[in-house]
């Protein structure tokens, strides 16, 4: 059997890992993966590779930043062109960014098998591109792999049959696991002995500069009283210098590769961000996190896990802030099936 995994941005690497793993060695399997180039910066892209042991890809289809559509088409059109040569037999795709709904639709089109890891996550929110995504891959998978029980009951409730469905438990969990250790070895960036760990590339809060501005001035008046460590990704770079703010106050940094930022997170005091998968990577390490968003795809790390969804309201964030800060925060527990084994579950079902 051929496979062929296609990634694309900075969050399918960690889930990508534990799959390959899981497959690799098989009997009468091999694996092919695509790289579709949405991510490109070496500080984005290139470091996750080698800090995972990510294979290289064997493909880059190099399709870089665009709007939504463009980038989108950009990934089907020279998708299509791999898939009609290398003649997969099943395609894996992640998560919910742009190259995972392309690369199905694509494969749907042609009959090709598409299997989704991380299926049946909603926020329940069509504003998010992310949501789009989601719906839509799923809607078009054969095999839809879940990592917590929700997703089965969303997957259920849109009209997908259950044979399709399985619980697996959580890949990037499996990543973090195995590389934790490693994480606790390696030099973070010079950062203060206490601080909060920031993290923004929303759409709906930096590409709003009211809504951005509104954070930041929040963000600001904690960094009076606690160090804020703010590694910055691209979308929101581009939007930091057109605020009246002065960032002096924040610790800035680069967006940093996979263990320097499971370190920092691992000895934050608490993490504010807007990141589907940091919410996860704090529940299993029960450091508190406050999301600065409406709504989570993610329910169980505000049920179980060590979460709280604050929305946009800054009143809520400083109070739940301090909580955490002076150690007042819910003890959280891990998920059923967030232990390190998601990868070699789903290398069963594939086989
Ligand atoms: C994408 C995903 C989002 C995921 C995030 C993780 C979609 C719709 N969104 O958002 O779900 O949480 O990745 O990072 O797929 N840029 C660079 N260098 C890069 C990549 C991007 O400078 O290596 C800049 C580009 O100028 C681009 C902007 O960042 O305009 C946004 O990148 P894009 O891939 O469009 O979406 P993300 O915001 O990263």
């Amino acid at each position: 059997m051929h496979i062929l995994h296609v990634v694309g941005a900075r969050p399918n690497f960690m889930k990508a890992a534990p799959v390959l793993c899981g497959v690799h060695g098989r009997n009468g399997t091999r694996q092919t993966l695509v790289h579709t180039g949405q991510h490109y910066d070496n500080n984005m892209s290139d470091v996750f590779f080698e800090q995972l042991q990510l294979p290289r890809p064997d493909l880059n289809l190099a399709v870089g930043s665009g709007s939504q559509a463009r980038q989108t088409a950009e990934i089907m059109v020279r998708f299509e062109a791999v898939v009609l040569e290398r003649k997969p037999d099943l395609v894996v795709v992640y998560g919910d960014v742009n190259s995972t709904v392309a690369a199905a639709l694509v494969c749907s089109k042609l009959m090709i098998p598409v299997a989704h890891v991380e299926a049946g996550l909603r926020s329940f929110d069509r504003a998010m591109p992310e949501e789009i995504n989601r719906l839509l891959t799923d809607q078009i998978s054969d095999l839809l792999f879940t990592p917590s029980q929700d997703g089965d009951e969303n997957l259920v409730r849109e009209g997908i049959v259950k044979q399709k469905i399985h619980l697996v438990g959580n890949v990037m969990i499996d990543t973090l696991i195995r590389l934790l250790e490693k994480a606790e070895h390696c030099a973070p960036p010079h950062v203060p002995e206490r601080y909060v760990l920031v993290t923004l590339h929303r759409p709906s809060n930096v590409d709003d500069l009211e809504a951005l501005q509104l954070i930041l001035e929040a963000l600001a008046e904690i960094g009076r009283d606690v160090a804020v460590v703010f590694p910055v990704h691209p979308r929101t770079r581009q939007r930091l210098g057109q605020l009246g703010i002065d960032l002096r106050i924040f610790h800035l940094l680069e967006p940093l590769p996979y263990l320097e930022f499971l370190a920092l997170q691992r000895r934050a005091s608490a993490v504010i961000t807007d990141s589907g998968g940091i919410q996860e990577e704090t529940t299993y390490l029960g450091i508190p996190c406050i999301t600065l968003r409406e709504n989570t795809e993610r329910p169980i790390t505000v049920a179980l896990g060590t979460n709280v969804v604050v929305g946009r309201d800054m009143t809520r964030l400083r109070d739940h802030l301090n909580r955490a800060v002076s150690g007042q925060w819910k003890r959280g527990r891990v998920p059923p099936l967030w232990d390190g084994h998601a990868g070699r579950r789903i290398a069963n079902i594939l086989s």
